[in-house]
């Protein structure tokens, strides 16, 4: 794998190889010292064209245990507000000689272009584009949803049978999206419960069953449920009438929290709005794994980083 762009065309191998190479680096965690010298000499860039908080933070610190060298890059207040072109600052980087970027980008396909402009010829890795896909996010679920489900013996399984609902803002959610094609290919089952103007058009040629009920698709038991992020930031019109009336219909409210089984864990990406998409009480409950998949990023991208830079699939132990 020379880049990761998308889970759309990530094979079933190749995704369980990454999150197999992630439990060795999370047993890594578990030293006194956590790092490994696996990419020391090699140089990253961060090209952060979006804010962002824990993903950033979060591909920074695998950059880091795996002695990396990192440059970050924001946008804001680089020469991109002067009005250079994603070319330009990418011929710059190449100039400079370095070995790999991570890149954020509000344009769908801005990683894709990267990688095949010819601009620069180094690993790219999609940390987020657009509304199009997440591809590293959609490993962390992954992850967590194996070490949740399979505790020790998750190594070489993929999610076969497991049944997962997705929940709100498909129409904006790379999230969404890279979760579902991956999901798709480990074998799990996905409903997709959202109102009918934040649904994608088109939604019926993706490997999905769509609900608009939640209280259906909860009653079911789901082994996960996956409560999005309201992005606002992306919405040019209104697509529900108020907060109050989305998180009655959409939301994982303190009430639909009690009457959810014991056995289905509670997922968010980040950043919540509490009280939209998901109650505190829910977020906050030991059903909750947020803050599991905040942990597990960091061990999914140093995955994702050793794979693309060291073209290695198994074995990290030095
Ligand atoms: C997501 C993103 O930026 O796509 N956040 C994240 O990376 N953890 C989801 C979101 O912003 O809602």
């Amino acid at each position: 794998m020379k880049h990761l762009l998308s889970t759309r065309d990530l094979d079933r191998a190749t995704a369980i190889s990454i999150l197999d190479v992630a439990l060795d680096m999370a047993a890594l965690g578990t030293r006194d010292v956590k790092k490994l010298p696996a990419l020391r000499g090699k140089t990253i860039v961060n090209l952060f064209y979006e804010d962002s908080t824990r993903t950033r933070i979060s591909f920074e610190a695998a950059e880091k245990r795996l002695s990396a060298d990192v440059i970050n890059f924001s946008a804001k207040g680089s020469s991109v507000s002067k009005g250079e072109s994603l070319k330009d600052t990418a011929q710059t980087l190449d100039a400079m000689g370095i070995d790999a970027v991570v890149v954020r980008h509000s344009s769908s396909g801005a990683p894709h272009l990267l990688a095949h402009s010819g601009w620069l010829d180094v690993p790219i890795v999609n940390a987020g584009d657009g509304t199009h896909e997440h591809p590293t996010q959609a490993l962390l679920d992954a992850f967590t949803l194996r070490e949740s489900m399979f505790d020790d013996d998750a190594r070489g399984k993929g999610l076969d049978g497991l049944n997962i609902v997705i929940v709100g803002d498909i129409l904006h959610s790379r999230v969404a999206r890279s979760n579902i094609w991956l999901l798709a290919t480990l074998g799990a089952n996905v409903t997709v419960v959202a109102p009918p103007t934040l649904t994608p058009p088109g939604i019926e040629t993706w490997p999905v069953r769509l609900s608009h009920s939640l209280d259906d698709a909860l009653e079911a038991a789901p082994d996960a449920v996956m409560m999005l992020r309201i992005q606002s930031e992306r919405m040019k019109a209104a697509f529900f009438p108020n907060a109050r009336e989305y998180a009655k219909f959409w939301g994982l409210t303190a009430a639909r929290y009690r009457k959810l089984g014991e056995s289905t864990i509670i997922m968010h990406p980040g950043p919540m709005n509490r009280g939209l998409e998901i109650s505190g009480e829910a977020a906050d409950s030991p059903q909750s794994v947020i803050l599991k998949q905040v942990t597990n990023g960091v061990f999914v991208r140093m995955a994702v980083l050793f794979t693309v830079l060291t073209g290695a699939k198994g074995d990290v132990h030095e």
